[in-house]
């Protein structure tokens, strides 16, 4: 069978993949060259990067599965999907470590201006009195979806000593009791009494845009908010126009409305650090990933179970 890598893929998931299958990495295609080999392939495999709509699944009379290497599916269509008959599958629980100890990173570059004061340094600038921070301990972090990188963030935010508030609707109180989490009724109420926002949900019709200009202004002026999910969550001008304006003290992102990116109003700002979708960026998470991915295509060409997404 022939099998299209799409994104790039850990050298360990193409050669399991390749082991029982014709493998063609092909990465960077835009839509109209993906539609136009598309019918070809019997598995698709993509990160973040290519999207698979509806037009792709109409296009594909052979397709009979789509992974991604990865957590988030909003890159692909699964109803769509699922109309024609075809698996949609991903990876759930590959990167979830990776991307909490990246939120945990820009968490305490944000406290203490980290970035900003390397730039400075290397750039021969002492400026020992202008980065000072403020500490994480006795702070309140609020996390918005506490699933399954929420939690991870929330358990290491306890060993800083954090007070622990999260809005999931999904999550029993008693979950969260036993994680030393206080679960509160609404967004609102987690923004007007975190000291830090950090925002791990799914980016869903729900969730596109409810951190807008009105909900930035709920938080305390010396607040600060981290995505680590999904552009788009936050409204990015909404963001940098808080930030410009001392609606909101500073703010970490990871992940942009379009992606990759090169312009956004949140750079240059000197309150925000930004990431280029790092969350999952390390060896570990994309060997996960990619052999993850590559057994569940693999069983799936074989007409065997999968664990659906
Ligand atoms: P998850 O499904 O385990 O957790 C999401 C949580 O959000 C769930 O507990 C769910 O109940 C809750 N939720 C869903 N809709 C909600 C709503 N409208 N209001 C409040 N809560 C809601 O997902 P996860 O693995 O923790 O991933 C979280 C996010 O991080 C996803 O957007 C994922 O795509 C993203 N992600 C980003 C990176 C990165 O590289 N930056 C890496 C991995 C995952
Ligand atoms: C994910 O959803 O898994 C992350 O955004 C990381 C990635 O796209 O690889």
């Amino acid at each position: 069978m022939r099998i299209l890598v799409a994104d790039p893929l850990a050298e360990a998931g193409v050669a399991a993949l390749a082991e029982q299958h014709d493998v063609d990495v092909k990465t960077g295609l835009s839509k109209d060259e993906l539609l136009e080999i598309v019918d070809a392939y019997d598995a698709i495999v993509v990160r973040s990067q290519t999207t698979i709509d509806a037009d792709v699944f109409a296009a594909a009379s052979s397709l009979k599965v789509v992974a991604r290497a990865g957590v988030g599916l909003d890159n692909v269509d699964v109803e769509a999907g699922t109309k024609h008959g075809v698996i949609v599958c991903n990876a759930p629980q590959s990167n979830i470590v990776s991307a909490a100890e990246h939120t945990v990173a820009l968490l305490l570059s944000l406290a203490r201006n980290i970035p900003q004061a390397h730039a400075a340094l290397v750039q021969g600038k002492w400026e020992r009195s202008k980065w000072s921070g403020t500490e994480l301990h006795d702070k309140t972090l609020g996390v918005l979806g506490l699933g399954r990188i929420g939690t991870l963030v929330a358990q290491r935010c306890h060993a800083f000593g954090m007070r622990l508030v999260a809005y999931d609707p999904f999550v029993a109180p008693d979950r969260a009791a036993r994680l030393g989490v206080e679960l509160l009724d609404t967004v609102d109420e987690v923004l007007e009494r975190a000291d830090f926002v950090t925002v791990h949900l799914p980016k869903t019709p729900e969730t596109v845009g409810l951190l807008d200009a009105d909900r930035l202004r709920r938080m305390k002026p010396t607040a600060r908010l981290l995505n680590v999910a999904r552009g788009g969550i936050v409204d990015e001008q909404a963001l940098a126009d808080a930030l410009r304006d001392g609606v909101i003290a500073g703010a970490a992102v990871d992940v942009f409305a379009s992606e990759p990116t090169t312009e956004s109003p949140l750079f240059g700002l000197s309150n925000a650090v930004v990431t280029p979708h790092l969350g999952a960026s390390t060896e570990e998470a994309q060997d996960k990933a990619g052999t993850q991915v590559a057994d569940y295509v693999n069983l799936a060409l074989a007409g065997e179970f999968v664990p659906s997404a």
